[in-house]
């Protein structure tokens, strides 16, 4: 039975994996939006700072998937996950996990890492982020939103993401 990261959450909704994405979807759009009029209204130049204050993408009905088990993501160490629709890198700074979507928020395209530098690259446009989500560069005529972040868990020894339920559908 789907149910929401924390108990007690009503369980007549009906979310949906597509609505999670949309979700996603509406959030990198709306963000990279937002980023363009702002970025106009307010003369934001390319090279202004990167927008670090990302959403958590949280969906109304979901599960904990495990993506890696604890011993293989020590600390500093980042590992790429794929859950059916949800894509994102899974990381351990400070003793801290964080999940973070794999796609980029300018057009959605697939994130690949370079575990080297710890950077996140976008291959379509050439946007580099952060594990972290943090924007580091890019090229763009527009602020690019920080990636959205992911609700992660530690259970038994497992990383775990908190994702649509896979009935959801
Ligand atoms: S889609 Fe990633 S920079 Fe354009």
């Amino acid at each position: 039975m789907a149910s929401g990261p924390e108990s007690g959450r009503a369980a007549g909704a009906a979310p949906t994996r597509r609505r999670f994405v949309r979700v996603a979807a509406a959030v990198a759009a709306g963000s990279a939006g937002l980023g363009v009029g702002l970025g106009r209204l307010l003369g934001v130049r390319p090279d202004a700072p990167p927008v670090v204050a990302e959403p958590t993408l949280q969906p109304n009905a979901g599960e904990w998937r495990a993506v890696v088990a604890s011993k293989d993501l020590p600390e500093g160490g980042v590992r790429p996950f794929e859950l059916g629709a949800v894509v994102g890198f899974v990381e351990r700074t400070g003793g801290q996990l964080r999940g973070v979507s794999g796609v980029c928020t300018h057009l959605g395209c697939r994130l690949a890492l370079d575990a080297p530098s710890r950077e996140l690259n976008c291959p379509c446009h050439r946007a580099s982020f952060a594990v972290s989500g943090e924007v580091l560069r890019h090229q763009l005529p527009i602020a690019l939103p920080a990636l959205p972040r992911l609700l992660v868990r530690e259970s038994d020894g497992v990383v775990q993401v908190f994702v649509p339920s896979s009935g959801a559908m």
